[in-house]
């Protein structure tokens, strides 16, 4: 066994690693797979440790916007960090935090002028659905607590957000919370009967919705939580005019919209945030965080209505807090990070950029279907996903196997020829940073379309 100390070389890092350090959703396998040890990054590429150089194909987890090495991030990082470190978010404020909130206010859509900023996403989500609870506690309806979920949603790995999120193998021998979470069908109208039209495929869900909230009890369902692209779902993108209803829905039995725009905010759809801007809603609740500061550094944060808050606001519940925090909230140096973050993208007009050369990153993304082994492509703005389609076995076990094989498969021909894909499953999603130009989305496309061509002649 090598210990820290002993370490020489860059080899010792992936044996280091594999001894010590456990990875997010880490197989138990004793076999562990060989993690790529990233060097260093610029722009859309990542550097391994041989010096190997890949595009970044998933924009580090959806998160990338403005591209790495930014002289400009690290500048206002490292002062911030020499001015405030630190401040107890409970009793201070800093500059960066309250000019954060008064921008994320200014750009969210309708009411949304109350921010709480969190660790990250799944601490957004758990704070949101906390703030929803606890809500209704405060206008006495305890028993509003129940959640509407959907099938494929992803929103966090906390117990409570993963409670709520709907990827059935996620689940497998995790404990969550259950009881108080439904979950809908999956939307996505690729998986329509035959001869079934869209409309028709939409208006099932928002009746199964509305049906949903009757059965459970309207005076029970307190939240519906949706993601406006369910993105680690695999980019699976409602029906026209599906968020809209859902609203209305909401609206009518007086159930708070979270709108989880962890991937879909900060110029991901060519729009600071998608719910309005691209879908036409204005939730009770957003979240935010990865491109909020283009992954930089940890950060994320939860929108909150005046109409909730101004709900319980009073001079009657002067001593009810709602007792959520982490000692980092509203961290001065991520603040600081998403001013600078969003300062970028404004000045270099990146969501302009992205609505410019997103069609192009569509169309590349549609050709895929002439593979044999694809069996959809989805898309919207910068987000994709290559759903592979290889049996349809009957046994979950076994397809999964050959599901898992496929992802594998594409994984390694793509990095092997300086691509990063990151499968789930039998999924390929992509992301790139938003600064990413034509010639770039070529390379990206060229290695996919080789890569599916080796793999269909592997496994078909
Ligand atoms: C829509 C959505 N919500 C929440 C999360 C959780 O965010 P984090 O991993 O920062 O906790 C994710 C992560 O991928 C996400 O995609």
């Amino acid at each position: 066994m090598l210990v820290h100390n002993e370490f020489k070389n860059h080899e010792d890092i992936s044996v280091l690693d594999a001894q010590n350090h456990i990875h997010p959703w880490h197989s138990m396998g004793v076999d562990d797979p060989n993690y790529m040890v990233a060097r260093r990054a610029n722009g859309i590429f990542i550097y391994d440790d041989a010096g190997n150089k890949f595009i970044d194909g998933p924009g580090g987890m959806w998160s990338t916007q403005i591209g790495y090495g930014r002289q400009e991030m690290a500048d206002a990082i490292s002062k911030q960090v020499l001015n405030l470190p630190f401040n107890n978010p409970w009793s201070s404020t800093s500059k960066p935090s309250a000019l954060l909130a008064a921008k994320l206010s200014a750009e969210a859509p309708g009411d949304l002028n109350n921010v709480f900023f969190t660790t990250g996403g799944s601490t957004a989500v758990d704070t949101a659905i906390r703030f929803a609870w606890f809500y209704n506690n405060v206008m006495g309806r305890p028993e509003k607590k129940a959640i509407i979920a959907r099938h494929k949603g992803y929103h966090g790995s906390t117990f409570l957000s993963s409670s709520v999120s709907g990827k059935e193998r996620d689940k497998s021998f995790m404990d969550l919370g259950n009881g108080w979470v439904h979950f809908l069908s999956n939307v996505n109208s690729f998986l329509r009967p035959d001869g079934m039209d869209v409309a028709t495929w939409c208006d099932q869900r928002i009746e199964e919705f509305e049906l949903m909230v009757l059965d459970v009890g309207p005076d029970r369902v307190a939240i519906f939580i949706a993601e406006p692209v369910l993105a680690s779902g695999g980019v699976i993108i409602p029906p026209e005019g599906y968020h809209a209803r859902c609203l209305e829905i909401c609206k009518k039995y007086d159930i708070i919209y979270i709108s989880d725009e962890v991937v879909t905010g900060f110029g991901r759809l060519g729009e600071f945030f998608a719910s309005k801007s691209v879908f036409g809603i204005e939730p009770d609740i957003i979240t935010v965080a990865k491109g909020i500061t283009s992954g930089y550094v940890p950060l994320g944060g939860v929108l909150i209505s005046d109409r909730l808050m101004n709900d319980i606001r009073s001079e009657d519940n002067k001593n009810i807090m709602f007792s959520n925090g982490f000692t980092y909230s509203a961290h001065p140096v991520s603040c600081a990070a998403a001013l600078k973050n969003i300062e970028i993208m404004e000045r270099e007009d990146l969501f302009a950029h992205v609505k410019e050369i997103s069609p192009y990153f569509q169309k590349r993304l549609q050709d895929l279907r002439r593979s044999k082994i694809v069996g959809d492509v989805r898309g919207i703005g910068l987000l994709g996903c290559i759903e592979g389609i290889v049996s349809s076995e009957i046994n979950e076990q076994k397809q999964l196997r050959i599901d898992r094989e496929f992802g594998m498969r594409i994984d390694e021909k793509c990095e092997n020829k300086g691509l990063i894909v990151r499968p789930l499953i039998n999924m390929c999603v992509l992301s790139p940073p938003l600064i990413i130009q034509r010639d770039e989305i070529d390379q990206m496309f060229d290695i996919l379309e080789s890569s599916l061509d080796e793999v269909a002649a592997e496994m078909l």
